[in-house]
């Protein structure tokens, strides 16, 4: 007995007294094939261009796309995620470069594909918010408003084209309604049964996307409220992934991670099919711009930062730090 009462006869720190110990007992442990690596690539530049909000992120050279492709595989990571970035003068309003065989991200995919083969999963980014020179991720209606149905004819050539590329799988971004569906037929139309599609399902509206249209040269002037979900909703989530399944996808994505763990563990439980979570821009300059300052360790965030998003429910995760945090574990 103490003073004011007994002693515990339960003592949860017994498990947390040596590093072997909390090793031990760890419920969720990182590998290196759970991380997949966005990539940005642009066209029309002989050295990469640093991004400013995205300290150690740059818009690559065909050239160094693929030594960061060879560097990734090299760490063990799974797949690399594509992004396109277009010269500006080849900007239109329907996305012309998202469809054009020789546009930079078909090359780039090509690039990757020649580099790597089947060893490291090849992902593109299927939207138009990269060639459009409104920067929606669809194309307009005479009001100027996102025309889905439009949008979806698009998209389905896009599928098409980036599979003839070589990509393994696709992934819509845009939030248009029955993308999945159209997709899933446009590939199978052509031949591309095996290309797999990586769902963003769930994607809000978000403030943290900030440093991305940057990374992606985005011409957007507005937001994307009217595609992209409210962050006040979670119900809809469930409702956004059941179509998605319905209509053929093959992988569900919740974006962004860390602000919307609870709608990740909820999908998580939902479905059967590999969860994947993207741990957006924002989330990766909130953490750089603190360690910078000497305010946070930044190693550790970023461990911490993984490590609630696999404990969350997440298979596999997009991360900026893939290939570094890929070569600690
Ligand atoms: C759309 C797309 C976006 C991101 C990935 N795909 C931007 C958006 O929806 O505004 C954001 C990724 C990030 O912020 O890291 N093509």
């Amino acid at each position: 007995m103490t003073k004011y009462g007994s002693f515990p006869g339960t003592r949860p720190r017994r498990l947390r007294t040596t590093p072997a110990m909390r090793r031990m007992v760890a419920e969720t442990r990182l590998h290196p094939a759970d991380l997949i690596l966005p990539a940005f690539v642009r066209e029309g530049i002989s050295a990469p261009v640093e991004i400013g909000a995205m300290p150690g992120v740059v818009q690559h050279t065909r050239d160094t796309l693929k030594k960061a492709a060879v560097e990734a595989l090299e760490a063990g990571v799974s797949g690399i995620m594509l992004f396109g970035v277009p010269e500006e003068s080849k900007k239109d309003a329907v996305g012309a470069p998202g469809t054009d065989p020789d546009g930079i991200l078909q090359l780039a995919i090509r690039d990757v594909r020649a580099e790597v083969g089947d060893e490291l999963i090849v992902m593109s980014d299927l939207c138009l918010d990269e060639t459009t020179d409104h920067g929606h991720c669809g194309v307009l209606d005479a009001e100027g408003r996102v025309d889905n149905d439009a949008t979806l004819e698009r998209y389905a050539e896009m599928a098409q084209v980036q599979a003839d590329a070589g990509a393994h799988v696709v992934g819509p971004s845009g939030m248009m309604d029955g993308q999945i569906g159209v997709i899933r037929d446009a590939l199978d139309q052509v031949g591309h049964e095996d290309v797999s599609i990586l769902a963003y399902s769930v994607k809000y509206s978000s403030a943290f996307f900030g440093p991305f249209r940057e990374a992606v040269g985005s011409s957007l002037k507005g937001d994307r409220k009217t595609y992209q979900q409210d962050p006040a909703n979670a119900r809809e989530s469930m409702r956004e992934l059941a179509l998605d399944l319905e209509e053929g996808a093959d992988m569900v994505m919740v974006k962004p991670a860390g602000p919307y763990l609870d709608i990740l563990a909820k999908v998580a439980d939902a479905v059967d099919v590999p969860v994947a979570a993207y741990q957006i821009s924002g989330e990766y300059a909130m953490i750089e711009a603190a360690a910078e300052r000497g305010w946070i360790d930044r190693d550790k965030a970023i461990m911490e930062s993984l490590t609630g998003i696999k404990r969350a429910g997440a298979n596999m995760i997009l991360t900026y730090w893939a290939t570094e945090v890929a070569r600690q574990l």
